[in-house]
């Protein structure tokens, strides 16, 4: 989503992707501050594109292969056109190197979703908090908040003023958007800002691992549910030894063996069982799979912790078992 993410409250509303990837041109390549283009995409044939809903994000895949997941930040309305913003990334793995590098517009891509795990959702009040090219998904849930006439404060850090998108456009909301370029004006005052719990208010995150972390510590003690974060990358923590168990697909009644050191979506490939994947970490939600018996361990960074006391639903390209079988939907 701009890159991806984990919802750390609230149920995720999910949103089918498109079963086959879609056939687009990249129509306008446009420089909206230093180190990012945006994007613009139409279909090949003219037809209406998919409807999504503000936060979410698409696979794109590159003439190279490459498959990487950007958040749409244009217009929800617009089913002519979708819109992506996109950071050259220093370790760029060739995404985004691609696109800045090589990308011309009339150039064919494919594309899948779009797709939602961030659950943008009517609210009494709303805080945004944008870190650099997080601000992507959370414009259109600006913009959305604004048309629905609702109480809303976005705060957007980055490293200067001349990094950080679509600025212009947000100067137009006038005190609503408070910009925090850290040379100049410092970092979001993030403990300050959310010392106090306000109910009905819902807090929509996204940016990178330092603003994330710091935002659900400062968050610890408001309701489930009230705060909702995107994440750009998988977070490295210390998982539970591996242990082997057994995979069966309903659909099918096959039994896979998923053994240490191997994800259940690379057994399942291995055994020529396809399913649905992109990211292969946990973020962008493609693998999502219902789970019809045994316990999941998950290790995803999409579902809240009372999706994942339900146990009825996983993330197979991370996830394991807790249980020597799992009976997955396949
Ligand atoms: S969450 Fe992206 S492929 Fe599994």
């Amino acid at each position: 989503m701009t890159q991806l993410s984990e919802l750390t409250a609230g149920t995720p509303k999910r949103q089918s992707p498109a079963s086959s990837p879609l056939e687009v041109v990249a129509s306008q390549l446009r420089w909206e501050a230093e180190g990012v283009v945006s994007l613009q995409l139409r279909s090949r044939t003219g037809e209406r594109l998919p409807r999504w809903e503000p936060g979410a994000h698409v696979d794109l895949i590159l003439p190279t292969g490459i498959e990487r997941q950007y958040s749409l930040c244009g217009p929800v309305d617009d089913p002519s056109c979708y819109q992506l913003g996109v950071r050259r990334e220093r370790t760029s793995r060739g995404g985004s190197e691609y696109v800045h590098a090589f990308l011309r517009p009339g150039q064919p891509l494919l594309l899948k979703g779009p797709r939602s795990n961030f659950g943008f959702r009517r609210a009494g009040s709303y805080l945004f908090i944008a870190g650099g090219i997080g601000i992507t998904p959370i414009l259109p849930m600006v913009r959305q908040a604004q048309s629905w006439g609702a109480d809303w404060q976005l705060l957007y850090g980055g490293h200067t003023a001349d990094s950080m998108p679509f600025l212009e456009e947000l100067r137009e909301y006038g005190p609503r958007v408070r910009v925090f370029p850290a040379d100049t004006v410092g970092r979001i005052p993030l403990t300050e800002v959310v010392a106090q719990v306000r109910p009905e208010l819902e807090i929509f995150a996204c940016g990178p691992e330092s603003l994330i972390s710091a935002l659900n510590e400062a968050t610890a003690h408001w309701p489930a549910g009230s705060v909702h974060v995107e994440r750009f990358k998988s977070r490295p923590r210390v998982r539970s030894e591996d242990t082997p168990f057994e995979v069966v697909c309903a659909a099918s009644g096959r039994t896979v063996e998923v053994p240490a050191g191997r994800s259940i979506l690379n057994a399942l490939e291995e055994a020529g069982i396809r399913s649905a994947a992109s990211c292969r970490s946990g973020l962008c939600g493609s693998c999502d799979t219902a789970v019809l018996d045994g316990v999941p361990d998950h290790r995803d960074e999409i579902l809240s912790e009372s999706d994942r006391a339900a146990g009825d639903r996983m993330f197979i390209c991370v996830s394991r078992a807790r249980t020597p079988r799992l009976v997955l939907d396949l």
